[in-house]
């Protein structure tokens, strides 16, 4: 009979949330604002030969590390920054050695490293989910063959100081410390600067977010030319598609588009923070496009009357230390105000 290997059938079946996705999104952290309408625009003039040829990447990775101001070698396109965590962990995860990671955090990094066969290593987050840098160093053994840490963090979005990530790369020098900065625009601070004096480090950015692109698929993996060359040595040449690739360019120029996105996320952080001060919900800062916050036992209600309300938030009880806690995506400014009341009208129906 035809088995699969055992570290695949023992993982649970993932079920994304996009089944029954009606109404205002939420739950998912995609951009609230859309995307750069240079990107539609660019989409409009596609030809024939655009879709009929196979894509080259080459071109959007000179694009990318150009505007990154790293050589071109450092740089791995990939069909969304969750491709990134395949090709690292199928590259360097070894049966019986150990993937490390602070926990809560982003669900695909123990799927993927049960997948490749790694002992899971998770380190629980400090008060207030603070980033458990001495746990994690104490924890680094000559089996940890790769670090993972999303900064800033989701579901927290709560984030790490460069200075501790550096000292986690310095102390595991045999093995892959991956930077996962999907929400980098959002926070500001990066590591990028630090790869050339750093051979086991590498970063992961995506196009889905600040940029607008989920549907796309498009991610980046930086990192030393000479560990990139050997990812690249599996990596199919066509993973990332033509549409997403001839649409980098204007995506990458429009950086108006970039920087007033980030400015309606930085002002609906606040706005959410002051609506769960007013509704006396505890939440943490965010340094990210969602905000977590905790509503108590009955968070599975609040997300079914906000769904009621055609808005569509996550239940976030399933993940460490976030029992009783939702996720809310920061919406567009123009959705502002109805996400505001439907929220108060949501909280004030359940608590009755
Ligand atoms: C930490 C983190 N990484 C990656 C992703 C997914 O990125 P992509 O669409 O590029 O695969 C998400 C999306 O929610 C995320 O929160």
């Amino acid at each position: 009979m035809l088995k699969p290997r055992e570290s695949i059938a023992a993982l649970d079946p993932y079920r994304s949330p996009i089944a029954s996705r009606e109404g205002l999104s939420l739950d998912l952290n995609e951009n609230l604002a859309g995307c750069s309408p240079r990107v539609l625009a660019r989409l409009r003039t596609l030809r024939t030969a655009d879709i009929a040829r196979y894509p080259q990447r080459e071109i959007g990775e000179r694009l990318v590390a150009n505007f990154l101001g790293v050589n071109p070698e450092a740089v791995l396109l990939t069909n969304g920054v969750d491709e990134t965590l395949c090709l690292l962990f199928s590259t360097y995860l070894r049966e019986g050695c150990e993937l490390l990671f602070s926990d809560p955090t982003f669900v695909m990094y123990p799927i993927f490293g049960q997948a490749f066969g790694a002992e899971l290593v998770r380190v629980p987050a400090g008060e207030n989910f603070a980033f458990p840098a001495a746990e994690i160093l104490s924890r680094i053994s000559p089996r940890t063959q790769v670090i993972v840490i999303a900064n800033p963090n989701n579901p927290t979005g709560t984030v790490a100081a460069p200075v501790d990530l550096l000292r986690i790369v310095k102390a595991a020098p045999d093995a892959a410390v991956l930077i996962y900065e999907a929400y980098f625009d959002f926070y500001g601070e990066t590591v990028l600067e630090e790869l050339p004096r750093h051979p086991n480090l590498f970063v992961a950015r995506t196009f889905s977010k600040a940029y607008g692109l989920a549907g796309l698929r498009l991610g980046a993996l930086i990192g030393p030319p000479e560990q990139i060359g050997f990812i690249r040595r599996f990596c199919s040449p066509f993973n990332v598609n033509a549409v997403a690739l001839a649409c980098l360019e204007e995506s990458l120029a429009d950086q108006d588009f970039v920087r007033d996105y980030v400015a309606q996320v930085k002002q609906g952080r606040e706005q959410i923070a002051r609506l769960c001060l007013e509704l006396g919900l505890e939440h943490w800062p965010s340094s990210a496009n969602f905000v977590l916050v905790r509503v108590g036992k009955n968070a599975g209600e609040l997300v079914a009357a906000m769904q009621r309300r055609g808005i569509m938030i996550r239940d976030s009880s399933s993940s460490p230390g976030c029992q009783g806690c939702v996720r809310i995506t920061v919406p567009a400014r123009q959705q502002m105000n109805g996400v505001l009341d439907a929220t108060r009208q949501a909280l004030r129906e359940i608590r009755s």
